[in-house]
């Protein structure tokens, strides 16, 4: 059933066109410029006079809520907080019957996710899930929801679950900010044809990157420490580049978001240290240049993933792998797929066992 992959982490990484198209089929329509949604549709009122939303996830699926927020904060100009499911549960958190509380989980299992939401719904607020496993016990018990049709996930490290995560994310953004006006019509069409394209944009970065990751990957076999750094949309993006790097390679790796280096983790850089930066061109792309600046000055390895063309990030780089061009807010989803395969590939030529990777299991149905 590994359909003649190695391992479930590479074939569900290699099926990320399917399943991010299989998530917008039937929700996306282009030609007649709407996002259908029947769970976002008949709660609308509850998005519409919602105060906040509040995204409650763990691990994986946290780092695609904070990318909600930005998504949903720009397109729908909702307050939207993220939360951890094991902080918020246990903080006694002010919720009302104005807050709309979405839990993102894959297993649709997960105890503090669960636990987090049976809290939000006694205090009053409309529960959503995004889930991928269908009927799981977090589909259960919400008032509403869309599934991420990602298809079965094996590999105890997330990657289609994600991706799919961050599709759905884009079509609530663009369906409630297109819904309140706050997102013209204009752009909310430009938006759409562009979500649309990217499934071919995940397989182009998938053939165009595969090979060229692996020869980086054989350079950093013996690495203790990794920081991934980017800002706006692509800051989760490096939150989670690390944690499937940490998860299945034993590698110890961080998350910054750039701009954070010099108040702290620059004091780490030097030869030793490698750094994948992710800096596409529409995202505060000058100020991605200067922090590069200030890694090379202190002879930091960096591993840059930058659109297709780039020169100045490029130039400065030690490793450099392209990536077709798209808008901002959907740059985590094409930018996550180079950093799923370096993870895969350094583990694997560090003879770890990805698909089952030690300590972990695949829903963590404990506190
Ligand atoms: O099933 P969930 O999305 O609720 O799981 C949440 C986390 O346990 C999960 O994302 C975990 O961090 C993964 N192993 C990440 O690859």
């Amino acid at each position: 059933e590994k359909s003649g992959y190695e391992h479930f982490m590479l074939k569900e990484i290699f099926e990320q066109p399917k399943s991010v198209h299989d998530t917008m089929r039937g929700r996306l329509l282009v030609e007649e410029g709407v996002i259908k949604m029947a769970g976002i549709w008949d709660h609308i009122e509850k998005f519409k006079n919602a105060n906040r939303i509040i995204i409650i996830a763990c691990g994986t699926s946290w780092h695609a809520g904070l990318i909600g927020e930005y998504l949903i904060e720009e397109y729908a100009r909702i307050p939207v907080e993220v939360e951890y499911a094991s902080e918020f549960r246990y903080r006694n958190p002010i919720i009302t019957d104005k807050d709309v509380v979405i839990a993102i989980s894959q297993s649709g299992e997960t105890a503090d996710t669960m636990a987090a939401l049976k809290l939000a719904k006694e205090r009053g607020a409309f529960i959503y899930g995004i889930c991928n496993v269908v009927d799981s016990s977090i589909a259960r018990i919400t008032d509403a929801g869309s599934y991420t049709h990602a298809g079965p996930e094996i590999g105890v490290a997330s990657t289609k679950a994600f991706t799919a995560q961050l599709t759905i994310l884009s079509l609530i953004a663009l369906k409630l900010g297109k819904h309140n006006g706050n997102l013209g019509n204009a752009d909310f069409m430009s938006l759409i044809a562009e979500l649309d394209a990217i499934p071919k944009k995940i397989e182009d970065v998938l053939s165009s990157t595969h090979e060229l990751v692996q020869d980086i990957a054989k350079d950093f076999i013996n690495a203790t420490n990794f920081l991934y750094l980017g800002r706006g949309y692509n800051y989760p993006a490096a939150l989670e580049g690390a944690l499937k790097l940490k998860e299945i390679s034993y590698i110890h790796a961080e998350g910054y978001p750039a701009a954070e280096m010099k108040h702290g983790p620059i004091a780490l850089i030097d030869e030793n240290m490698p750094i994948v930066i992710i800096a596409p061109k529409k995202g505060h792309y000058d100020k991605i240049v200067s922090n590069v600046q200030e890694i090379k000055a202190r002879k930091g390895k960096v591993i840059a993933v930058v659109n297709s063309g780039d020169t100045q990030v490029s130039q400065m780089s030690d490793y450099v792998i392209e990536i077709p061009e798209t808008s901002e807010c959907f740059s985590p989803i094409v930018a996550s797929v180079p950093l799923q395969l370096l993870a895969y590939y350094i583990a694997v030529y560090r003879g770890a066992n990805v698909d089952q990777p030690r300590n972990l299991a695949k829903s963590v149905t404990v506190e």
